[in-house]
């Protein structure tokens, strides 16, 4: 029977003692992390989110004690009162390791089945134990390691805004619609027959509304839901630090947000971030790197072969350079020897993922060129080749024809997964970039259309303004991503302001006047009361923490996340609505038969 703690004060945290406590008595609660039972001793390591201490039950110190703990168990939550004292075998592994509670009572406040997971750092069980059983994955150190680090950003993020004037304003979480470009998801109301509410996907329209108010700079540390493919770095809710300001251009806004990030490395890590943060545009990165969030940590970077080989007789280049498309390759350079045929053909099929209908490479080994494609290729093509990708004995280098875009996506993924092979990957090392000048539009060709490439809110460049009507697709925009490591860290932009200019906006997405008035029309009414120009940015807050913390997975720092298919293990969310629910709200379920395998 479980026992309950009376009049017991906790008197220290389990992790808290010392040698200068020794000679104190104390009262200390917890759970039992494992217990050896010597005989005439019996020891327990009591645990508590600040570590462990030994605890010793000695018939000669109290005899009712030690029967009691006899029958102790992992996990068993129990309260102990005893004296400090040295240990005769210090463990140096553990800060408490110099000293023992010889326990002169104790009270057994609830007992335990054995676990289905070792609560421990070293355990082994899968993810979805781990997700069906959270909270007992979440007694785990390094799990609450995650969360107290996670608890205390959230704190230094908040000094930082707040010692700069950012006043923290709450925002709705049933909203109409708002056009991140994932899915919504939806929420029936009950008073409003056929209507629905959708969870954000950010903000975004609210602390624009809040500019127009006055309220001059804003921020929120928020929930957004979106309905979209998972990834170990996207989970379907998911918090950001969401920033707005007025009066301000890109330069304004970078500039406050990397000194936040400053702020927060060297508060949480003690990590000095060099500012100003490097930018580089995105037709930079592009080229450079075949992605708009380049890794910096290593180089490899791509360049551009079709000067050389556009006259080539091996058609499979000529050919792409002819259709409009173009050959580059990366140097993998100093890992040649790294790189076996097997290894080379895994690299090909990883390649054909991203559309590339092969992958050419060429060994410089011993002196000598190894490579499959050097009998179609002259010795000139094959000498301008090496000298283009710098290339000396010892490095690989890898070549994709095709179209520019399978190009950029099947090298920009292939440097990566190189890296990643190769295990050269600091997560110790923190490599940040501001990406800059994306386009404002991105082709759609499902729905053949431009869409917005950040969201309709965004203003273009300036200097672009004039391609709104007559080249739209190489209009770039006010927008810019900060990049870490290789991940999208936060993105945002300075707005449109003019309700004008965010009419024809719409227009230029498609959307009928009709339409835009219907879904933005008050964003639009808006703006004409007194607009003052503003931007923003939201960060990532779970992926910022992932990242800082070194893991590779934002599941890691998230008490309760879904699992890819976007349920949660434990609850079995989502969950079946009752009849009579779906009744009031009017809703009718199409149920699909299921469908049998033949
Ligand atoms: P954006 O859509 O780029 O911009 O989102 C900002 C940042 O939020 C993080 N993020 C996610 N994190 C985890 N799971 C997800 N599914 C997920 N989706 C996005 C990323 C991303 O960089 N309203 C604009 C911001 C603005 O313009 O001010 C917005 O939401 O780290
Ligand atoms: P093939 O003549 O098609 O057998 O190709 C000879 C070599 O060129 C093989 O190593 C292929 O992987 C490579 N290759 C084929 N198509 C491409 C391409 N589009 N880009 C780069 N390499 C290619």
């Amino acid at each position: 029977m479980a026992e309950s703690l009376g009049t017991w004060k906790r008197s220290h945290m389990n992790g808290s003692l010392r040698e200068a406590n020794i000679g104190e008595q104390v009262t200390l609660m917890g759970w039992v992390q494992r217990k050896r039972n010597l005989g005439g001793l019996i020891f327990a390591d009591l645990r508590d989110k600040e570590g462990i201490c030994q605890i010793v039950f000695d018939t000669d110190v109290s005899e009712e004690a030690f029967n009691k703990a006899e029958g102790l168990r992992g996990e068993f939550v129990i309260a102990v009162q005893g004296e400090v004292r040295r240990r005769e075998s210090i463990n140096e592994n553990i800060p408490t390791g110099i000293i023992e509670v010889f326990a002169s009572e104790l009270k057994i406040l609830s007992e335990s089945e054995v676990p289905p997971i070792h609560i421990n750092d070293d355990d082994k069980a899968g993810e979805r134990l781990r997700l069906q059983y959270r909270y007992l994955d979440l007694r785990k150190p390094k799990m609450q390691k995650n969360l107290i680090f996670r608890s205390k950003l959230n704190k230094a993020v908040r000094d930082y805004l707040d010692r700069n004037s950012f006043v923290d304003v709450e925002t709705p979480v049933l909203n109409k619609p708002t056009p991140e470009g994932a899915r919504d998801y939806l929420v029936p109301s009950r008073v409003n027959p056929n209507k629905f509410f959708a969870l954000p996907q950010s903000p975004q329209i609210f602390k624009q509304l809040l500019m127009v108010s006055g309220l001059d700079r804003y921020y929120q540390i928020t929930k957004c839901f979106r309905d979209e493919d998972l990834r170990a770095d996207r989970q379907p809710e998911f918090t950001q630090i969401d920033i707005e300001m007025s009066f301000v251009n890109e330069n304004d806004v970078m500039t406050i947000n990397e000194g936040l990030i400053q702020h927060l490395f060297k508060e949480m890590l003690d990590v000095d971030v060099k500012l100003p943060i490097d930018r580089m545009t995105y037709r930079e990165a592009m080229d450079r790197f075949g992605s708009d969030k380049p890794d910096l940590r290593f180089g490899f970077e791509i360049k551009n072969l079709s000067e050389v080989l556009k006259e080539s007789g091996f058609k499979v280049f000529s050919g792409a350079i002819e259709s409009g498309g173009s050959v580059r390759a990366i140097n993998v350079n100093g890992y040649g020897e790294s790189f076996s045929r097997k290894g080379i053909s895994k690299l090909e099929k990883f390649c054909k993922d991203y559309g590339a209908k092969g992958l050419a490479w060429i060994k410089l080994e011993n002196g000598e060129v190894n490579s499959p494609i050097a009998k179609f290729l002259t010795e000139e093509e094959i000498s301008g080749i090496i000298s283009t990708m710098d290339a000396k004995d010892g490095d690989i280098i890898f070549i994709v024809a095709d179209t520019d875009k399978v190009v950029f996506d099947s090298l920009g993924a292939l440097r990566c997964e190189c890296a990643r092979k190769l295990e050269i990957l600091d997560n110790s090392e923190f490599k940040f970039l501001w990406v800059t000048e994306f386009p404002l539009f991105e082709y759609d060709e499902d729905e053949d259309r431009y869409v917005a490439m950040h969201h309709p809110f965004t203003s273009p460049m300036d200097e672009d303004i004039d391609k709104l009507n007559t080249d739209p697709g190489n209009c770039r925009a006010k927008a810019y991503d900060l990049v870490l490591n290789g991940i999208e860290l936060g993105g945002g932009s300075i707005r449109i302001h003019q309700s004008e200019l965010q009419a024809k906006m719409f227009e230029l997405l498609g959307f009928s006047e009709e339409e835009a008035n219907m879904k933005f029309g008050f964003l639009i009414e808006a703006f004409k009361y007194g607009t003052p120009p503003h931007g923003g940015v939201a960060f990532g807050f779970d992926r910022l923490c992932m990242l800082m913390l070194g893991l590779d997975n934002i599941r890691e720092v998230i008490a309760f996340p879904k699992t890819q298919n976007a349920s949660c293990l434990m609850t079995d969310a989502p969950g079946y609505a009752d009849a009579k629910q779906l009744e009031e709200l009017r809703i009718d379920l199409v149920v699909e038969e299921e469908k049998t395998e033949e």
